[in-house]
């Protein structure tokens, strides 16, 4: 009767296994999946070249670089960079700059970083300015500038 009752459990689990895999599978294939994207290697200072160059500075602050300090002027300042709990994957980070309004922020309030559904910086229309070149070197630059957080240690 134990074993039956285990051999039951086993399977459902088995099941709800199988279809949170396919669930999570069935966002990464088809035609709009990010399947199979990969930029060439980036230049980290070109990219900080690049970062200037094409005003993100003007509502960004980078950690450990200087800039505009928190909340100067009316343009939002959204911190980049620092310690975060998981690195942000390239393909991540391609999508925060080309698309960004697919995904904004929950850090900031609302009204702060986007107008509506669409992000403030949509609205500065950089995908009309920015090379390819520029975006790959932003790239490697911005994931120089990410660290893992160290977990504090469980003293018990
Ligand atoms: C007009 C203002 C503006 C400009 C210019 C701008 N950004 Fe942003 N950016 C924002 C705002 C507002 C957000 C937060 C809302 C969102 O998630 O889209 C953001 C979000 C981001 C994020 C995601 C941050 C996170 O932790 O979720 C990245 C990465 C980023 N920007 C990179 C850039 C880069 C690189 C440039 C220059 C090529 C740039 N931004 C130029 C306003 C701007």
């Amino acid at each position: 009767m134990v074993e039956t009752m285990t051999g039951h459990m086993n399977g459902r689990l088995f099941i709800t296994t199988i279809g949170i895999l396919t669930l999570a599978l069935g966002c990464e294939i088809g035609p709009s999946s990010g399947r199979g994207l990969r930029l060439p290697d980036g230049d980290v200072a070109m990219g900080k070249v690049a970062f200037s160059e094409l005003g993100c500075g003007g509502c960004h602050s980078v950690v450990g670089e200087p800039g505009k300090s928190p909340g100067e002027g009316a343009a939002p300042n959204v911190r980049l960079g620092g310690e975060v709990s998981r690195i942000h994957s390239y393909g991540e980070l391609v999508t925060f700059i080309v698309n960004p309004s697919h995904r904004i922020t929950g850090r900031y309030p609302r009204d702060t970083v986007a107008e509506g559904d669409v992000s403030k910086m949509e609205l500065g229309n950089l995908n009309e300015k920015m090379t390819v070149a520029q975006l790959i070197d932003v790239v490697a630059y911005l994931q120089s500038k990410y660290e893992r957080r160290r977990e504090p240690m469980y003293v018990p």
